[in-house]
């Protein structure tokens, strides 16, 4: 069954499509502005208007969604620029809508790119304090709701925030705003290439303290669980690619719609090795995206998602 490339097709198991992924976006405040990102080939920070051409050919292409992150004008210690009506996500977030309803809007709920610390929550005594930052979290995914996301997907990695979002959202009137919870975010080394596009390397430490070890995966079967509990809709693992079993574990352990993060590391890596000739990077993408469908994962958040879905026309 391996002969012919139509035999293949009969019997393969997993499905990559263009359906199955998403776009990651950078907001930046400014007008007219597309500026490169340099540790990430081919991802650009885009002011708004630039925001919203790019996300029309993204959707054009045939990818159901994106995934916005901001860059704010300024940062301070509390984050306010996350949870400001006029901030750069939400304004971002009422362009799109306007400009291409059919478009899922996601946001990244997260202080650490708003922060002048650049941790994902408010330090108090040089840690970051667990529930003051609930109270943030739910203000900014709020501020998102109101702004018309479809969906808020909280990347702090505090406990219990799921459930403070979905009771915040509940009782503000926003009963469908989706939520896709980052329950089994690592301490990973492959978030470098995103916190320069981003300007979110915390000052200070690291976030061990609040991100999962790497060396466990029993651990991240219980955070999904707990975030399915507190009213997570889609629960996801990030990294993607060195964290393929943990998203099998968790799938088969609750059957929950899955997302995996193809992360800015995995991305900058494949795009290097292929910008060098050491690799065919288009195969290998391709490789890597199957590998994470396969292993679990209904949707893919990846910064090869447009070009991905070109490949894959
Ligand atoms: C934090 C956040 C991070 C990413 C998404 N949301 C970075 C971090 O925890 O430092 C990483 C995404 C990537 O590397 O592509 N809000």
């Amino acid at each position: 069954m391996r002969q012919t490339k139509a035999l293949r097709d009969l019997v393969r198991e997993t499905e990559l499509s263009p359906r199955h992924l998403i776009q990651p976006l950078f907001v930046a405040a400014g007008e007219d502005v597309r500026e490169p990102v340099l540790s990430m080939p081919g991802v650009d920070r885009l002011s708004i208007n630039r925001l919203v051409e790019e996300a029309g050919e993204v959707h054009a292409a045939g990818i159901p969604g994106v995934i916005l992150f901001g860059i704010p004008q300024a940062k301070d210690e509390a984050g306010s620029g996350a949870y400001d009506p006029e901030g750069v996500v939400q304004l971002a977030v009422r362009a799109l809508k306007e400009a291409h309803p059919e478009l899922t809007v996601i946001t990244d709920v997260c202080l650490c790119e708003y922060t002048d610390h650049g941790h994902c929550g408010f330090v108090r005594d040089g840690v970051v304090d667990n529930d003051i930052t609930l109270e943030l979290l739910a203000k900014t995914a709020l501020s998102h709701a109101e702004a018309g996301a479809d969906v808020v997907a909280p990347s702090d990695m505090m406990d219990g925030r799921i459930g403070h979002i979905r009771t915040q959202l509940e009782e503000e009137g926003h009963p469908n705003t989706a939520i896709i919870a980052y329950s089994a975010k690592y301490a990973s080394a492959f978030y470098g290439p995103f916190r320069e596009a981003a300007d979110s390397t915390p000052g200070f430490g690291d976030r061990r303290g609040y991100q999962m070890d790497p060396a466990n995966a029993d651990e991240a079967v219980r955070e999904a669980k707990l975030d399915l509990d507190e009213g997570a809709d889609v629960i996801m693992v990030k990294p993607a690619t060195p964290y393929l079993d943990v998203i099998r574990r968790i799938k088969d352990a609750t059957q929950a719609p899955m997302a995996a993060y193809q992360v800015s590391g995995e991305y900058s890596a494949l795009k290097a090795a292929g910008q060098n000739g050491w690799i065919d990077e288009r195969a290998a993408a391709l490789e890597c995206l199957t590998a994470i469908r396969r292993a679990g994962a209904d949707l893919i958040l990846t910064y090869y998602a447009k070009e991905a879905a070109e490949w894959l026309r």
